[in-house]
């Protein structure tokens, strides 16, 4: 094993990386911000200028990092591995409300697992020591036996630092989440972690109102926000969450921001939506389609939105149709592979 050195630029910091290790790996656990989102080479949200040296480009999707961009010198630090000592040039725009943590391994064990709606569980895991997060923030766990890895979010608000809740939608032949979530984890089982990855977090500095759309186990980070929003009183602004589902069997944690809601009338409002059924207290259709015919104007409102590409892509346009301006909106798309394969780059109409 070679390593090689890193330089980051405009920051000027310098930064060791081994040969088998992604840019962006080695930048987040020596503490170097680099903007990221999905860390699998899909989303081009991490691209970035080769100013010196050779990389390898790794897993990227072509569609991510088209062939003309490799040749412009540009790179994906998320998959890409020196191959020389190299300097790299990126757009770091951290936010002020945003914490570095730097990322870290960790050693889980599970503590609970349980069904919670249709094809839809619960993870609680218990790591070996705290972590610090923003809320909203994701860690990636190993899969056993594969060498592979898959992100889940942390549902629970950053004052809950050993014991993470997670929500996992299970993927009809998907690696982790149907060959080992689904099929062989249990109570006990040790799970090796590393994070806090993503910037997809809460604004805490900010005073605006905000919207926050769910779609399926994207409720996960936007629970977190939620959480430590109201229960840790990080989020001065009103909070309005939409989650959607196409029946009540895929809802769940319904009661728990009911009991929020009654807790907090001033602070937050709660708006689950069913596409597929018609019940009592529910929306009636998309969540895109309650957000259009319940509210005239966002104007003003901050946004996040959470869940599959295509029901953020849905929801953007409607924020953006309510008069949201696209710097008022954040994002986190749940890509998987298959979206990886597609080409699963994010909107251009808005970069977070
Ligand atoms: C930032 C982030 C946060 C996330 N947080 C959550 C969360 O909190 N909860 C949650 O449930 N999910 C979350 N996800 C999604 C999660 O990371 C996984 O993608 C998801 O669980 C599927 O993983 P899997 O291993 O089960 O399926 P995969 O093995 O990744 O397969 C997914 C699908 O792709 C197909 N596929 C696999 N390889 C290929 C290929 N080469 N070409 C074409 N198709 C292929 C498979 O057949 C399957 O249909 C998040 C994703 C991101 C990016
Ligand atoms: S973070 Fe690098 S492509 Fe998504």
């Amino acid at each position: 094993m070679t390593s090689y050195k890193i330089t980051v630029e405009p920051l000027g910091r310098e930064i060791d990386c081994r040969d088998d290790q992604s840019i962006l790996d080695a930048c987040l656990r020596n503490g170097v911000w680099l903007p990221h989102s999905c860390t699998h080479g899909t989303c081009a949200t991490c691209k970035a200028e080769v100013l010196d040296g050779d990389v390898d480009h790794g897993e990227s999707s072509s569609f991510a990092l088209m062939d003309f961009e490799r040749d412009e010198g540009k790179l994906l630090p998320c998959c890409a591995r020196p191959l020389s000592d190299v300097t790299i040039e990126a757009d770091i725009d951290v936010d002020e409300d945003f914490r570095m943590h730097p990322v870290q391994d960790y050693t889980a064990t599970v503590v609970s697992l349980e069904d919670i709606a249709k094809e839809t569980k619960r993870l609680v895991i218990e790591l070996d020591r705290e972590m610090e997060f923003n809320a909203g923030q994701y860690l990636k766990f190993q899969i056993p036996g594969t060498g592979a890895d898959r992100t889940y979010s942390i549902a629970n608000p950053p004052t809950q630092r050993r014991l993470l809740e997670f929500h996992i939608r299970r993927t009809v032949g998907g690696v982790a989440s149907d060959g080992w979530i689904f099929r062989t984890l249990a109570v006990g089982d040790p799970v090796a972690v590393s994070g806090p990855y993503g910037r997809f977090v809460l604004r805490v500095g900010d005073d605006r109102p905000a919207v926050l759309v769910a779609g399926g186990t994207g409720l996960a980070p936007i629970k977190s926000m939620i959480r430590h929003g109201l229960e840790n009183d990080a989020y001065s602004g009103h909070l309005t969450l939409y989650q959607g589902a196409r029946t009540q069997e895929w809802l769940y944690d319904v009661e728990e921001f009911q009991r929020l809601e009654k807790e907090h009338p001033n602070r937050f409002s709660y708006r689950p939506c069913l596409s597929e059924e018609i019940a009592e207290g529910f929306g009636r259709g998309l969540v895109t389609e309650v957000i259009e015919a319940e509210n005239e104007t966002l104007h003003g409102h901050a946004g996040y939105i959470c869940g599959p590409p295509p029901m953020v892509d849905a929801a953007l346009k409607t924020l953006m149709g309510k008069r949201l301006f696209p710097r008022d909106i954040y994002r986190e798309d749940f890509f998987n592979e298959a979206d990886k394969a597609a080409g699963g780059v994010r909107s251009p109409l808005i970069k977070r």
